[in-house]
């Protein structure tokens, strides 16, 4: 199986120097690799300064990437399910435009790069898939998106998958409310079913990494636990942290002072994220571009360590058993209690964290069970159920 090393971030801090420097790398071991831009404003080119393509470009031995074209990918992927969609809100009452922007879930779009990756994996096209992704905020709607299909799915889609066949022609007449055709249909159930299979192997450690990229700043930093948080939350498995940007000794006294606050923040990286590798990567003389800048950087980067190993496996969302109840169990060190909401609707359990919110669907065997308290312990947030 693959490995699929995905970089997020604050704007700027350096996700697509690091991501191009990890592929190149990758490559010059033998492993067949792909970097793939999902930032829509792409500067892998820029970076790695060649012509990247929409589809997977040879750059170089071993070495493959690809600026997606999000509009082209939409309209390959989900343009006859927006239309359905439209025509069926349109049908409950929304005027025109605004069914069909209503159709454009958050991170529908997004999504689509998931499909990518699942292609990539289960056609087995690549040992290595690197994803240079867009800052935090995008990256996340993205990897969120998988549980809003299905939540919509199982909702707002009329009818479930499996009693549509039987559905359609009866429903039709009696109601009026707009079906979708067979090609529709199939097409949002292949959808749906894809993006089961790439949601499960984005949370699984052995497959999945997703890797912070910082600058030794406070609002980096900040963002940094801000985007950890939620990425534990949505179940997806962060194995290490670049701290990148960092002045050299040899900066002179105008940089004093930030040499201070780095050295500071420095310290409350290591403190704060005590399980994951914290890779430091210094201010180069220069800006990074050309591959073999890049490379070099990559190697400056991770010293004696192998990019391609997983460094942190532990699970962000566990179901256990304690004290004799089950509970749901989701690492959260910098979550505030005041920022969390719990609610249980209709048999899912929704954990909001600020306005980032996941609708955790429980195994079957729990689903009859209610939240009955929950607490910050230790850095995690436990949901008793009974
Ligand atoms: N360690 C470094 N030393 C010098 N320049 C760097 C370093 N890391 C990144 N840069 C430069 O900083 C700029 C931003 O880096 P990069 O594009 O990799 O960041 P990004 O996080 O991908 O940004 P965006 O959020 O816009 O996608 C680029 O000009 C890059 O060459
Ligand atoms: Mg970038």
């Amino acid at each position: 199986m693959a490995r699929i090393l995905l970089y997020t971030g604050k704007g700027g801090v350096g996700k697509t120097s690091v991501a191009a420097s990890t592929a190149s790398m990758l490559a010059k071991q033998n492993k067949k690799t792909i970097v793939m831009s999902t930032d829509p404003a792409h500067s892998l080119g820029d970076s790695l300064q060649a012509d990247i393509k929409p589809e997977p470009t040879k750059i170089s031995d071993n070495l493959y990437a690809q600026e997606v074209n999000i509009n082209d990918a939409i309209q390959s992927h989900w343009s006859d399910l927006r239309e359905y969609l439209t025509a069926l809100f349109q049908y409950q009452g929304l005027d025109p435009i605004s069914a069909d922007e209503i159709a454009i879930l958050p991170g529908f779009e997004e999504a689509t790069y998931l499909l990518y990756i699942n292609d990539y994996i289960k056609n087995n096209a690549y040992d290595v898939i690197v994803v240079d992704s867009a800052p935090t905020g995008e990256a996340l709607r993205m990897l969120s998106f998988p549980e809003v299909m299905r939540w919509y799915m199982e909702k707002v889609f009329p009818i479930s998958r499996t009693a549509a066949k039987i559905a359609r022609p009866l429903m039709r007449p009696f109601t009026g409310m707009p079906m979708p055709n067979d090609k529709v249909f199939k097409n949002a159930e292949g959808l749906y079913d894809d993006l089961g299979e790439i949601h499960n192997i984005m949370q699984n450690p052995d497959i999945t990494s997703i890797r912070l990229v910082t600058n030794a700043d406070q609002m980096s930093f900040n963002e940094t636990k801000r985007a950890f948080t939620y990425l534990m939350l949505y179940g997806y498995p962060v194995d290490s942290i670049i701290a990148n940007k960092i002045y050299p000794e040899k900066t002179g006294d105008f940089f004093e002072k930030w040499r201070g606050t780095q050295s500071i923040i420095l310290g409350e990286l290591d403190s704060s994220f005590p399980e994951i590798k914290i890779f430091k990567s210094y201010l180069q003389n220069n800006e990074l571009i050309g591959q073999d800048r890049v490379l070099k950087f990559g190697q400056d980067l991770y010293g004696d360590q192998d990019p391609y190993s997983v460094f942190y496996k532990g699970k962000p969302v566990e179901f256990i058993r304690e004290n004799g109840k089950t509970a749901v169990k989701i690492k959260m060190p910098f979550a505030d209690k005041k920022n969390l909401n719990l609610f249980n609707k209709s048999g899912e359990l929704v954990v909001e964290v600020n306005n980032w919110k996941r609708i955790l669907y429980l195994p079957q065997t729990m689903a009859n069970l209610q939240p009955s308290g929950a607490e910050l312990r230790n850095g995690y947030l436990y949901i008793t159920l009974s």
